[in-house]
Protein backbone atom coordinates (compact mmCIF):
# COMPACT_ATOMS: atom_id res chain seq x y z
CA UNK A 1 0.00 0.00 0.00
CA UNK A 2 1.30 3.10 -0.99
CA UNK A 3 2.49 5.61 2.05
CA UNK A 4 0.99 8.90 0.38
CA UNK A 5 3.93 10.81 1.79
CA UNK A 6 4.44 14.66 0.92
CA UNK A 7 0.45 15.21 2.74
CA UNK A 8 0.08 17.05 5.49
CA UNK A 9 -1.99 14.65 8.15
CA UNK A 10 -4.00 14.89 10.77
CA UNK A 11 -3.63 12.28 13.86
CA UNK A 12 -6.86 11.44 15.46
CA UNK A 13 -4.78 9.60 17.54
CA UNK A 14 -7.04 6.88 17.83
CA UNK A 15 -3.76 4.17 16.72
CA UNK A 16 -6.02 1.89 14.35
CA UNK A 17 -7.79 4.61 13.02
CA UNK A 18 -4.62 6.19 12.02
CA UNK A 19 -3.58 2.81 10.54
CA UNK A 20 -6.12 2.53 8.55
CA UNK A 21 -5.83 6.08 6.88
CA UNK A 22 -1.92 5.40 6.27
CA UNK A 23 -0.80 7.63 9.44
CA UNK A 24 -4.10 10.12 9.66
CA UNK A 25 -6.73 11.69 7.85
CA UNK A 26 -5.61 14.68 5.10
CA UNK A 27 -5.21 18.22 6.53
CA UNK A 28 -8.55 20.42 5.78
CA UNK A 29 -10.14 16.85 5.13
CA UNK A 30 -14.13 16.96 6.28
CA UNK A 31 -14.94 14.02 7.27
CA UNK A 32 -18.24 12.14 8.35
CA UNK A 33 -18.74 10.08 10.73
CA UNK A 34 -21.46 7.43 10.05
CA UNK A 35 -23.26 5.03 12.17
CA UNK A 36 -26.66 4.16 14.18
CA UNK A 37 -27.62 5.61 17.80
CA UNK A 38 -25.47 4.11 20.31
CA UNK A 39 -22.69 3.25 17.85
CA UNK A 40 -19.91 5.50 19.34
CA UNK A 41 -19.74 8.50 17.09
CA UNK A 42 -20.18 11.16 20.15
CA UNK A 43 -17.14 9.56 22.02
CA UNK A 44 -15.57 8.89 18.85
CA UNK A 45 -15.41 12.76 17.90
CA UNK A 46 -14.61 13.60 21.46
CA UNK A 47 -11.74 11.46 21.65
CA UNK A 48 -10.48 12.98 18.59
CA UNK A 49 -11.00 16.68 19.44
CA UNK A 50 -9.56 14.76 23.03
CA UNK A 51 -6.34 13.49 21.33
CA UNK A 52 -5.63 16.64 19.19
CA UNK A 53 -5.70 19.41 21.92
CA UNK A 54 -3.23 16.91 24.00
CA UNK A 55 -1.11 16.67 21.02
CA UNK A 56 -1.28 20.59 21.01
CA UNK A 57 -3.59 21.31 18.52
CA UNK A 58 -6.13 23.62 18.89
CA UNK A 59 -9.32 21.75 18.89
CA UNK A 60 -13.02 22.29 19.10
CA UNK A 61 -16.27 19.87 19.94
CA UNK A 62 -19.31 22.09 18.83
CA UNK A 63 -22.73 20.15 20.27
CA UNK A 64 -25.73 20.24 18.67
CA UNK A 65 -28.27 17.57 20.89
CA UNK A 66 -26.39 18.34 23.70
CA UNK A 67 -25.64 21.53 26.51
CA UNK A 68 -21.84 21.14 26.44
CA UNK A 69 -21.60 20.77 30.41
CA UNK A 70 -23.69 17.29 29.64
CA UNK A 71 -21.38 16.42 26.81
CA UNK A 72 -18.42 16.74 29.17
CA UNK A 73 -19.78 15.55 32.05
CA UNK A 74 -20.73 11.90 29.96
CA UNK A 75 -17.34 11.80 28.26
CA UNK A 76 -15.22 11.94 31.42
CA UNK A 77 -17.16 9.24 32.80
CA UNK A 78 -17.09 6.91 29.75
CA UNK A 79 -13.32 7.77 29.61
CA UNK A 80 -12.22 8.10 32.87
CA UNK A 81 -8.82 7.28 31.98
CA UNK A 82 -9.08 11.15 30.59
CA UNK A 83 -7.64 12.88 33.54
CA UNK A 84 -6.58 15.87 31.68
CA UNK A 85 -9.57 16.57 30.07
CA UNK A 86 -9.92 19.79 32.83
CA UNK A 87 -6.97 21.28 32.14
CA UNK A 88 -6.52 20.77 28.22
CA UNK A 89 -9.99 23.24 28.63
CA UNK A 90 -8.48 25.38 30.99
CA UNK A 91 -5.20 25.98 28.66
CA UNK A 92 -7.72 26.83 25.45
CA UNK A 93 -6.50 23.77 23.41
CA UNK A 94 -9.69 21.77 23.80
CA UNK A 95 -12.83 23.79 23.37
CA UNK A 96 -16.60 22.68 23.83
CA UNK A 97 -19.22 24.65 22.69
CA UNK A 98 -22.75 24.79 21.88
CA UNK A 99 -24.49 26.63 24.45
CA UNK A 100 -26.11 29.52 22.48
CA UNK A 101 -27.05 27.20 19.49
CA UNK A 102 -30.68 27.05 20.55
CA UNK A 103 -31.16 30.13 20.68
CA UNK A 104 -29.39 31.48 17.74
CA UNK A 105 -31.79 28.73 16.16
CA UNK A 106 -34.80 30.08 17.27
CA UNK A 107 -34.29 33.93 16.27
CA UNK A 108 -35.67 33.44 13.24
CA UNK A 109 -38.21 35.95 13.41
CA UNK A 110 -39.55 36.89 9.84
CA UNK A 111 -36.86 35.07 7.94
CA UNK A 112 -36.59 31.44 6.34
CA UNK A 113 -34.90 27.93 7.54
CA UNK A 114 -32.06 29.30 5.82
CA UNK A 115 -31.61 31.97 7.89
CA UNK A 116 -31.24 29.85 10.74
CA UNK A 117 -29.24 27.56 9.05
CA UNK A 118 -26.94 30.80 8.41
CA UNK A 119 -26.57 31.38 11.99
CA UNK A 120 -25.58 27.91 12.85
CA UNK A 121 -22.76 28.15 10.58
CA UNK A 122 -21.67 31.69 11.70
CA UNK A 123 -21.53 30.21 15.33
CA UNK A 124 -19.52 27.60 13.94
CA UNK A 125 -17.15 30.56 12.03
CA UNK A 126 -17.27 32.70 15.60
CA UNK A 127 -15.93 29.57 18.03
CA UNK A 128 -13.32 28.60 14.90
CA UNK A 129 -11.95 32.36 14.82
CA UNK A 130 -12.29 33.07 18.75
CA UNK A 131 -9.82 29.78 19.43
CA UNK A 132 -8.04 29.43 16.22
CA UNK A 133 -8.78 25.87 16.12
CA UNK A 134 -7.47 23.61 13.64
CA UNK A 135 -9.53 20.81 14.06
CA UNK A 136 -13.19 20.68 15.03
CA UNK A 137 -16.15 17.84 15.64
CA UNK A 138 -19.71 19.13 15.35
CA UNK A 139 -21.75 16.26 16.80
CA UNK A 140 -24.26 16.27 14.79
CA UNK A 141 -25.64 17.63 11.59
CA UNK A 142 -28.47 15.47 11.64
CA UNK A 143 -30.32 18.47 13.25
CA UNK A 144 -29.66 19.95 9.94
CA UNK A 145 -31.82 17.68 8.54
CA UNK A 146 -35.02 19.12 10.92
CA UNK A 147 -34.48 22.50 10.39
CA UNK A 148 -33.85 21.95 6.77
CA UNK A 149 -36.87 19.12 6.71
CA UNK A 150 -39.04 20.53 4.11
CA UNK A 151 -36.97 20.87 0.80
CA UNK A 152 -33.95 17.71 0.42
CA UNK A 153 -32.37 20.74 -2.60
CA UNK A 154 -32.58 23.19 0.01
CA UNK A 155 -30.99 20.69 2.66
CA UNK A 156 -28.04 19.46 -0.09
CA UNK A 157 -27.73 23.02 -0.98
CA UNK A 158 -27.11 24.12 2.61
CA UNK A 159 -24.55 20.76 3.39
CA UNK A 160 -22.19 22.14 0.52
CA UNK A 161 -22.53 25.24 1.45
CA UNK A 162 -21.41 24.53 5.21
CA UNK A 163 -18.56 22.30 3.68
CA UNK A 164 -17.20 25.33 1.84
CA UNK A 165 -17.18 27.21 4.60
CA UNK A 166 -15.18 24.87 6.67
CA UNK A 167 -12.68 24.66 3.45
CA UNK A 168 -12.50 28.66 4.22
CA UNK A 169 -11.77 28.62 7.79
CA UNK A 170 -8.94 26.02 7.28
CA UNK A 171 -10.32 23.12 9.36
CA UNK A 172 -10.28 19.58 9.72
CA UNK A 173 -13.64 18.51 10.81
CA UNK A 174 -15.20 15.51 12.06
CA UNK A 175 -18.81 15.57 11.67
CA UNK A 176 -21.28 13.11 12.78
CA UNK A 177 -23.81 11.75 10.87
CA UNK A 178 -27.02 9.93 12.45
CA UNK A 179 -27.67 6.60 9.92
CA UNK A 180 -31.24 5.01 9.43
CA UNK A 181 -29.27 1.50 10.25
CA UNK A 182 -27.40 0.12 12.28
CA UNK A 183 -26.01 -2.94 10.47
CA UNK A 184 -23.42 -3.35 7.32
CA UNK A 185 -25.54 -4.83 4.94
CA UNK A 186 -27.82 -2.04 5.24
CA UNK A 187 -25.19 0.76 4.40
CA UNK A 188 -27.20 3.08 1.82
CA UNK A 189 -25.63 6.03 0.82
CA UNK A 190 -26.88 9.11 1.63
CA UNK A 191 -25.82 12.48 0.11
CA UNK A 192 -23.37 13.47 2.38
CA UNK A 193 -21.10 10.56 1.53
CA UNK A 194 -20.28 12.19 -1.64
CA UNK A 195 -19.99 15.74 -0.27
CA UNK A 196 -17.87 15.22 2.17
CA UNK A 197 -14.20 14.26 1.62
CA UNK A 198 -14.27 11.26 3.78
CA UNK A 199 -16.77 9.31 5.64
CA UNK A 200 -15.46 6.70 8.93
CA UNK A 201 -18.89 4.42 8.99
CA UNK A 202 -19.47 2.38 12.30
CA UNK A 203 -21.74 -0.82 12.03
CA UNK A 204 -23.57 -3.20 14.73
CA UNK A 205 -22.64 -6.75 13.96
CA UNK A 206 -23.24 -10.11 16.21
CA UNK A 207 -25.94 -12.53 16.73
CA UNK A 208 -29.38 -12.16 18.59
CA UNK A 209 -26.82 -12.93 22.00
CA UNK A 210 -24.52 -9.87 21.62
CA UNK A 211 -23.59 -6.39 19.83
CA UNK A 212 -20.48 -6.23 18.82
CA UNK A 213 -18.94 -3.22 16.20
CA UNK A 214 -17.33 -2.76 13.60
CA UNK A 215 -15.60 0.53 11.85
CA UNK A 216 -14.53 1.14 8.08
CA UNK A 217 -13.26 4.08 6.41
CA UNK A 218 -15.36 4.04 3.67
CA UNK A 219 -14.07 6.94 1.72
CA UNK A 220 -10.92 8.93 1.96
CA UNK A 221 -9.89 11.85 -0.04
CA UNK A 222 -6.37 12.61 -0.62
CA UNK A 223 -4.85 9.11 0.91
CA UNK A 224 -4.63 5.41 0.23
CA UNK A 225 -6.80 4.19 2.94
CA UNK A 226 -7.50 0.37 4.56
CA UNK A 227 -10.61 -1.68 2.55
CA UNK A 228 -11.18 -4.07 6.28
CA UNK A 229 -14.03 -3.82 8.59
CA UNK A 230 -12.01 -2.93 11.91
CA UNK A 231 -13.74 -4.62 14.92
CA UNK A 232 -13.56 -1.52 18.10
CA UNK A 233 -14.48 -1.31 21.67
CA UNK A 234 -15.05 1.39 24.05
CA UNK A 235 -12.41 1.55 27.06
CA UNK A 236 -11.78 3.73 29.73
CA UNK A 237 -8.79 4.82 28.05
CA UNK A 238 -10.17 5.51 24.81
CA UNK A 239 -11.24 3.53 21.56
CA UNK A 240 -9.44 0.39 20.65
CA UNK A 241 -9.78 -0.61 16.86
CA UNK A 242 -8.11 -3.77 16.13
CA UNK A 243 -6.59 -3.75 12.89
CA UNK A 244 -4.55 -6.50 10.98
CA UNK A 245 -1.45 -4.78 11.41
N1 LIG B 1 -20.65 7.17 30.52
C1 LIG B 1 -20.54 6.02 29.86
N2 LIG B 1 -19.97 4.94 30.47
C2 LIG B 1 -19.85 3.79 29.81
N3 LIG B 1 -20.25 3.59 28.54
C3 LIG B 1 -20.80 4.62 27.89
C4 LIG B 1 -20.96 5.88 28.51
N4 LIG B 1 -21.52 6.71 27.64
C5 LIG B 1 -21.70 5.98 26.52
N5 LIG B 1 -21.27 4.73 26.68
C6 LIG B 1 -21.31 3.65 25.69
O1 LIG B 1 -20.92 4.15 24.44
C7 LIG B 1 -21.95 3.93 23.48
C8 LIG B 1 -21.90 4.99 22.41
O2 LIG B 1 -22.25 6.23 22.90
P1 LIG B 1 -22.35 7.51 21.94
O3 LIG B 1 -21.00 7.92 21.51
O4 LIG B 1 -23.15 8.51 22.67
O5 LIG B 1 -23.13 6.95 20.66
P2 LIG B 1 -23.79 7.75 19.44
O6 LIG B 1 -23.33 9.17 19.50
O7 LIG B 1 -23.32 7.03 18.21
O8 LIG B 1 -25.28 7.62 19.58
C9 LIG B 1 -23.21 3.88 24.32
O9 LIG B 1 -24.25 3.18 23.67
C10 LIG B 1 -22.72 3.14 25.53
O10 LIG B 1 -22.66 1.74 25.28
MG1 LIG C 1 -24.38 10.97 19.67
Amino acid sequence: MASGTGIERIKTGIKGIDSMLNGGVPEKNQVIIAGGPGSGKTLLSFEIIYRCAKAGIPSAYIAFEEQPAQLIRNAKSAFGGFADVDSLMQQGNMVVGGEELAARMEDTTGSTETYSFGNVVSYIEDIVMTNKAKVIALDSISLFRLVLSSDGFIYRKSIAQLISNLRRLDVTSFITLETPYTEKNDVRYSPEFFLFDGVISMYQTGDNEKRSFVLEVLKMRGTDHSMFFAPYHITQDGFEVQTLD
